[in-house]
């Protein structure tokens, strides 16, 4: 093979041979954390799940002889070759939305693996070391902000903010993190860390059906929708369900309601999409009016401008349902991510270099967040894509045909051997 920038290599990878291999570190990987009735996952950062899944990212290291280091932010880090800056590095997440699938996020932990034992088989020999990273807390499933891991490496969240933040049961981060044997003081913008990836490439099951519309198993990512997350508390007067007429309650549950709707709405207005997926009731009694409902309002869309309106205009709409119901609303963010434009030189260089390879890889944006997303305002950052042929994703009936994962480790290792065996200047050329 001959990568854009005309070095050799002879990556030949033996698809019948990454499938019997995927096949068992599938196995391997599947049973942490699943819901026997639901068949979904519930992957959460410093649980016991997550330790067997620490464990297991260790267990698939040590075999393959890669030395472990876990950072200041609990990433951890598998390395072949020696610890140094301007590495090449891939991976992607162990944890998972409540109840979600078994691909995202792992999928590209699991194909990294595959895809170096792939380098390994054809000879390459790396002018740089390549390292594979597990990030934690990506969904931000237990504490409520996503990409934490990458977050707090590059400095993109305060660290006195994230170790404040708490779960449902009201435990912090802090604490969660001191308790799993991360040093939560330590947490924090990370350059030394940071230095050491020269570029990055994530591998991650596709959340939507581009790949099914283009006929293409592989794709490579344009850009990231701008998102964010916001916290709308109603407060009203808890009282009883059966004995406060109608017309003298103040029932926070009500201006929800009206809210709820409207974020349907006003998204489409706005050509964006708006969901309510987490509820609090405070006190969650069936016959309770309850006092205070807090709820989490995510807002994707194509530019920034729209997510904002969306939030401007909703904003509105729940505080005139309030003022109707005599409830009090706030709004606050909790989260912002602009849009990611991903480094366009890299991005045409994987393009070309799976091209040479025989994988011709349409290039496609995408609604969800990644940790390549936060990374990519520090360093060139890459992403790519394996086809979901429901286009369904965060639920049990995530899927990607095996063949396909098979797909994604060949273009994975085609890439990694380009940037592994390249002169640096042409690697990072264009930042
Ligand atoms: C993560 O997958 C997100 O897009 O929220
Ligand atoms: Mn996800
Ligand atoms: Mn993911």
């Amino acid at each position: 093979m001959t990568s854009p920038n005309g070095s050799t290599t002879n990556l030949s990878a033996d698809p019948a041979a990454i499938r019997r291999s995927f096949d068992h570190t599938w196995a391997t990987l599947s049973p942490i954390g699943r819901d026997r009735v639901s068949g979904g996952y519930n992957r959460f950062p410093f649980t016991a799940v997550d330790l067997s899944l620490r464990e297991w990212f260790t267990a698939e290291a040590t075999k393959r002889g890669l030395d472990v280091e876990v950072d200041r932010n609990g990433n951890q880090w598998a390395w072949w070759g020696t610890p140094t800056s301007g590495a090449v590095a891939t991976g992607s997440h162990l944890d998972s939305v409540p109840g979600g699938g078994a691909f995202d996020g792992p999928l590209g932990v699991v194909s990294s693996f595959l895809a170096l034992d792939a380098l390994r088989a054809a000879g390459v020999t790396p002018v740089r070391p390549l390292v594979i990273i597990n990030f934690f807390e990506e969904e931000g499933s237990r504490f409520g902000l996503a990409c934490l891991g990458s977050r707090l490496m590059t400095g993109q969240t305060n660290p006195d903010t994230a170790r404040a933040l708490t779960d449902n049961d009201g435990i912090s981060l802090a604490d969660a993190a001191d308790a799993a044997g991360i040093r939560a003081q330590d947490m924090g913008h990370d350059a030394d860390a940071l230095a050491k990836i020269g570029v990055f490439v994530e591998l991650h099951v596709e959340q939507g059906k581009n790949l099914v519309d283009q006929n293409a198993s592989v794709g490579v990512a344009s850009a990231i929708w701008p998102h964010g997350r916001w916290r709308f508390t109603f407060t009203g007067e808890g009282n009883h369900a059966g004995t406060t007429a109608l017309v003298d309650r103040r029932d926070p549950m009500l201006p929800f309601a009206t809210t709820i709707l409207a974020a349907r709405s006003i998204a489409e207005t706005h050509d964006a999409v708006s969901t309510f997926g987490r509820v609090r009731v405070d006190p969650n009694g069936t016959n309770a009016i309850p006092a205070r409902v807090d709820a989490w309002l995510d807002t994707r869309a194509a530019d920034e401008a729209s997510v904002s309106g969306v939030v401007r205009d909703l904003s509105a709409e729940a505080s005139a349902a309030g003022t109707a119901h005599g409830v009090e609303v706030e709004v606050s963010q909790e989260s912002w991510t602009p849009v990611i434009d991903f480094h366009r030189p890299l991005r045409d260089r994987l393009v070309a270099t799976l091209d040479t390879a025989g994988i011709s890889a349409p290039v496609l944006p995408t609604g969800a967040g990644h940790d390549a997303g936060i990374l990519s305002n520090a360093v060139p950052t890459a992403m790519l894509f394996v086809r979901n042929p429901t286009g369904v994703s965060h639920s049990p009936r995530e899927y990607a045909e095996e063949v396909d994962c098979v797909d994604g480790v060949i273009a994975l290792a085609a890439v990694l051997t380009d940037l592994l065996t390249s002169p640096a200047e042409t690697v990072t050329a264009g930042q």
